[in-house]
């Protein structure tokens, strides 16, 4: 019976060494010490003992109930320190820092100028990546053979049309959502479509087969060259501020009559010539000019009672202009060295 208390204590002190948390302890503590514990066996066995070993084993199990529960009492004290301790919030360290992400700088000239069209009332659209030949060319009066589509070579769809023909690319330019938004909204309109536009390059710091355009776009009665000047006046300040001049010279587009090229003095050297505007002291921005009436016609708006003007630019030229990046491959990248940066 000494025996087995002494190796019974043992045993409870060897355990409790080894405790961490309060769920091991309440264990230990049912396991040995419970009604149904391996001491109340023990104390409940006394009774069938003979007088004397009775009276010495008595007070032996005393004793050692005694220092066993005070040994618990002991490990209780230090389980709940140590979980005062794991909880104690130090509200005076430093906080954990949130890792932010980053807009792509595309992303943020994008909405830029959403914000300044949006405040004008124009409507902002999305339009198909994948469009046909007639919305992408025709429609914007680029016949099958004209000489303006070798710049805008794209990436066909291998599958042909009941006539026989490949009619599906992928869209060179945001153009195309000049016919659709007419033929879906009807005149007056206005709106500007940001989105992704392809063309089939030879890829290079300034080429890219992805990249992003903006257009804009109103339809109304009376609408002439001035209204085009204002808005593209606008657009300059609000890119590279308010001292920023407009320069518009002729150039040829199918789907504008006239057509120009919409320039602003070099932001950087104020036009004075530097490197970024090549020492000429403008930045070439954009396609533009008064919608022809052809165009008009398919969007099925008559153009002897509406007029209107549309612009286009590259949104992606903006945007390396206006952070110094050299080179248009790094938009698409996906490089975090690059992103972090804006
Ligand atoms: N879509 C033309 C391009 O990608 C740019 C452009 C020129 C858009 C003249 C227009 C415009 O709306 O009137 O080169």
């Amino acid at each position: 019976m000494k025996n087995r208390l002494e190796n019974l204590k043992e045993e409870i002190l060897q355990e409790l060494n080894k405790v961490k948390d309060g769920d091991l302890l309440r264990e230990l503590e049912i396991k040995y010490l419970g009604r149904k514990g391996e001491l109340s066996n023990i104390l409940r066995a006394i009774k069938d003992l003979g007088e004397k070993e009775r009276q010495e084993i008595g007070q032996l199990a005393n004793v050692f109930k005694n220092d066993i529960t005070a040994k618990f009492e002991e490990v209780k004290k230090e389980v709940a320190k140590n979980k005062g301790e794991a909880d104690f919030v130090d509200v005076t360290l430093p906080g954990k820092k949130i890792a932010h992400g980053h807009l792509h700088p595309l992303t943020i000239i994008q909405s830029e100028l959403e914000d300044l069209f949006s405040s004008l009332g124009f409507m902002v659209l999305d339009g198909p990546e994948l469009e046909s030949d007639y919305y992408n060319f025709e429609a914007l009066n680029v016949a099958k053979n004209h000489p303006a589509r070798d710049m805008q070579d794209t990436f066909y769809i291998d599958k042909k049309n009941a006539d026989g023909e490949y009619d599906l690319l992928m869209r060179t330019q945001t153009s195309p959502m000049q016919v659709r938004a007419m033929q879906k909204y009807g005149a007056p309109l206005r709106a500007i479509v940001p989105g992704r536009t392809f063309r089939c390059e030879s890829t290079d710091a300034r080429h890219e087969h992805t990249f992003y355009q903006l257009e804009g776009f109103m339809v109304d009665k009376d609408i002439n060259f001035s209204h085009l000047k204002g808005i593209l006046d606008l657009i300059g300040k609000k890119l590279y501020g308010p001292e920023t001049k407009l320069r518009m010279r002729p150039k040829f587009f199918p789907f504008v009559e006239p057509g120009a090229n919409g320039e602003y003095s070099c932001f950087l050297c104020k036009g004075k010539g530097c490197r970024v505007c090549k020492y000429t002291g403008w930045l070439e921005i954009m396609g533009c000019g008064l919608i022809h009436p052809e165009v008009l016609r398919a969007g099925g708006i008559d153009p002897e009672i509406y007029s209107g003007f549309a612009f286009g630019f590259g949104l992606s030229r903006l945007a390396m202009l206006k952070y110094n990046i050299d080179d248009v491959r790094l938009f698409n990248s996906g490089d975090l060295r690059f992103l972090e940066q804006f």
